[in-house]
């Protein structure tokens, strides 16, 4: 059977990730798609206490140790969740992957990228997302949208020149692997943002079906 289709959602905190995940999730069952619609770090029993661990934890962390941690959650992740999904033959929607570690834990943190590389090498040498839609936002504007919402993680307590690292490192990792990647400019109306989704979706089903 034909291997499934794995799609990740990418952005810095406010970017619009879950927002859109849902959508999409609407928008592939419609089509008949059968989904999973999974996170990172989490997506497991084992996974979301390290979430709930990465997240909460007043203890330090080294930034090295907080990689291992969302390395160590993700090969759970793609053992229970991610690879039998794809098995199957189904679509899996992830909101965050390796990506985010670059984006966080590397331009965030300030891990070398070398180091992460080695851990994704080690835990998804032969997997790659098939899409990877990067929702762009400036750090302000992530931030202020946060904070409409939420008393703010771990993460989200970072200040804004953290913000502007993870979102250039991402941005540098898409031009890593532009063949997988999309940006949508996440400051614009979300029907707008939506509209363009869709076409994105589109393409990825057409091309997959052949
Ligand atoms: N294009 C947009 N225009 C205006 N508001 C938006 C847009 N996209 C998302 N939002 C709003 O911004 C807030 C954050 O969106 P969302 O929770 O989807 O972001 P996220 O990337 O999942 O954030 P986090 O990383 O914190 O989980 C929500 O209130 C959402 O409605
Ligand atoms: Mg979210």
């Amino acid at each position: 059977m034909k291997r499934g289709l794995f799609i990740t959602f990418e952005g810095i905190d406010g970017a619009g990730k879950s927002t859109h995940v849902a959508w999409s999730a609407d928008f592939l069952r419609a089509r008949g798609i059968t989904l999973t619609l999974t996170r990172e770090p989490g997506g497991t029993v084992l996974g979301e206490e390290l979430r709930e661990l990465l997240l909460a934890t007043q203890a330090p962390v080294h930034a090295e140790t907080e990689a291992l941690l969302m390395f160590s959650a993700r090969r759970q992740h793609l053992e229970e969740v991610i690879r039998p999904a794809l098995a199957r033959g189904g679509c899996v929607l992830c909101d965050r992957f390796t990506d985010a570690s670059f984006a966080y834990q590397g331009g965030g943190r300030g891990v070398e990228k070398r180091k992460l590389a080695v851990l994704e090498d080690w835990v998804h040498p032969d997997l790659q997302p098939d899409l990877t839609v990067l929702f762009d936002v400036s750090a302000e504007v992530g931030q202020a949208r946060v904070a409409r919402i939420k008393s703010p993680d771990r993460f989200e307590r970072e200040n804004a020149e953290f913000f502007v690292r993870v979102r250039d490192a991402y941005l540098e990792r898409m031009k890593e692997s532009p063949h997988r990647f999309v940006r949508m400019d996440g400051t614009k109306p979300i029907p707008d943002v939506q509209a363009e989704l869709a076409q994105k979706l589109t393409l990825i089903l057409s091309k997959w079906k052949t």
